[in-house]
């Protein structure tokens, strides 16, 4: 049965051998098919350098679909699947070949859709060869891969070449984070729950921690990570997008792009973090070698490519406030890194203490309520009440109890969790772009993240410190909070 709103789509994919392709774009088409999501007459055509033909790049993607997906292909699903593939040898930066795709999208009439997961210094070529070729027609779509620029500059460079070619409305920005389901969850937490919504404020909010951690290195990927560090890899987008999403105000309707708005919004009243205070507001490390799942990694420096110098950091930790009404005197931190010692993605909201004095008398380290949103792995959310400890003691003891949600996936099985690529693929085939990336959501990000990078670069103090691989990341990350009377909350 064909589902709502799933437009016959030619898909073409640039960069069909790369990485990103056979990881996450190939496995997730193909959940798709299996899921009967995708129209009778949509086709995959990938692209690329490489001298392969239709049947030679049908087996390389059963490979990858096999290895990344991590289970049974099954006959029918494939047989649909692998049918609607087609190669397509274009180098980018030969305008001539893009007729040659133009020859099989005139066989269709199908709504086209062009995925670039390329590196970032290959877009232009596309933009240009698609324009040369008209291909960039009104109904046509593009989707960018993060990151788009290194700076506020290099992302207006590309923003303002890709606007020669292609609409707004026809730019589709992915950011992976909006596409998982535990983020996009947060949204009913806030806005669904009276509870939660009532209480949103600086008013019952002391302050908000969030933590994005990753066990993995950079993965042989030097070129491109030291050129960014973690402050662009996963700040300017995947951090910003949580904190966004946890701060803005409602929308007028929840799956409308006007979110995006409510994002840009928020992202404006950022205050400013420069070589003036930085010391005070970031930390940041770099990983040395150490354990992880108790087998030796190499530090960063001796990173496959390393350059030995390098001042990159591999761990950041960031206190953001803002200039806003309702979050006013909030704190919100922010920390990820990479090498840490479990990957996980939290948000810790803690609530102010209880007002009422007569608790305090008898406690005077009277703790407070916590919502704990754990977004990976197995999404739950915990709530820390305090509780009398029953007891024949005259003194009034109260104690945390923990009330913890099941993991989504016990509750909905398995077969409802979605993979983020699976989602925004579909999203881009329906033509919604709520859950993608403005422009201007883009560069707002980077006019508060270039003063920072600037700030660290341009300031005498050294502040990059060594941790280990394994640990929760250098010793600044603690100070950072302590100096404001707060403390890290631990994975448990
Ligand atoms: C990518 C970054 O955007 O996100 C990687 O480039 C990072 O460096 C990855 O490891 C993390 O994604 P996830 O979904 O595993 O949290």
């Amino acid at each position: 049965m064909l589902k709502e709103n799933n437009l016959a789509c030619d898909l073409v994919i640039f960069g069909a051998k790369g990485d990103l392709t056979k990881r996450k774009l190939l496995p997730a088409l193909y959940k798709l098919e299996q899921y009967q999501e995708i129209n009778e007459n949509t086709r995959i055509i990938a692209t690329g350098r490489a001298n392969w033909d239709t049947e030679n790049y049908i087996k390389i993607t059963k490979i990858a679909i096999k290895k990344f997906l991590n289970e049974d292909i099954q006959d029918i699903v494939w047989k649909k699947f692998s049918a609607r593939i087609i190669f397509c040898n274009i180098n980018v930066y030969e305008s001539s070949h893009f007729f040659r795709l133009k020859k099989i999208l005139k066989q269709k009439n199908n709504t086209v859709i062009y995925y670039c997961a390329i590196p970032p210094e290959t877009l232009n070529s596309i933009f240009i060869g698609l324009g040369n070729a008209n291909l960039n027609f009104s109904s046509s779509r593009i989707i960018l891969e993060k990151p788009l620029g290194i700076s506020l500059q290099t992302s207006r460079e590309i923003n303002n070449h890709l606007s020669k070619y292609f609409l707004e409305k026809q730019i589709f920005r992915i950011d992976h984070y909006l596409g998982k389901d535990a983020i996009l969850n947060l949204f009913s937490l806030r806005f669904a729950n009276s509870l939660l919504f009532h209480n949103w404020n600086n008013k019952t909010i002391d302050h908000v921690q969030i933590t994005v951690a990753e066990e993995v290195g950079i993965e042989d990927r030097w070129n491109y990570f030291n050129k960014m560090g973690q402050t662009r890899d996963m700040v300017q987008n995947h951090l910003l997008q949580i904190l966004t999403i946890i701060t803005m105000d409602a929308p007028s309707n929840i799956t409308s792009e006007t979110i995006r708005d409510k994002k840009v919004e928020i992202l404006r009243t950022l205050k400013s973090i420069n070589i003036d205070n930085i010391h005070k507001k970031t930390a940041r490390g770099q990983y040395s070698s150490g354990l992880i799942n108790g087998e030796k990694v190499l530090a960063y420096l001796d990173e496959n490519g390393a350059n030995k110098n390098s001042q990159t950091e591999t761990f950041v930790a960031i206190k953001i406030d803002l200039n806003h009404e309702r979050w006013s005197g909030v704190p919100f931190y922010l920390r990820t890194g990479k090498r840490l010692a479990h990957k996980y993605s939290e948000i810790v909201i803690f609530f102010k203490k209880s007002p009422i004095e007569s608790f305090q008398n008898f406690n005077s380290t009277l703790l407070s309520n916590k919502l704990i949103i754990r977004l990976e792995p197995d999404p739950n959310i915990q709530f820390d009440i305090l509780n009398q400890i029953p007891s024949l003691k005259s003194k009034y003891e109260l104690d945390i109890i923990q009330l913890k949600s099941y993991t989504l996936n016990e509750k909905y099985s398995q077969k409802y969790s979605v993979n983020a690529y699976e989602r925004l693929l579909l999203e881009s085939m329906r033509g919604i772009q709520s859950l993608f990336v403005s422009r201007e959501e883009v560069e707002e990000a980077w006019k508060w993240i270039d003063p920072i990078i600037d700030g660290w670069k341009n300031t005498k103090k050294n502040n990059l410190q060594l941790y280990k691989s394994g640990s929760w990341g250098p010793k600044n990350s603690n100070i950072l909070l302590a100096n404001h009377n707060h403390s890290w909350y631990e994975f448990n």
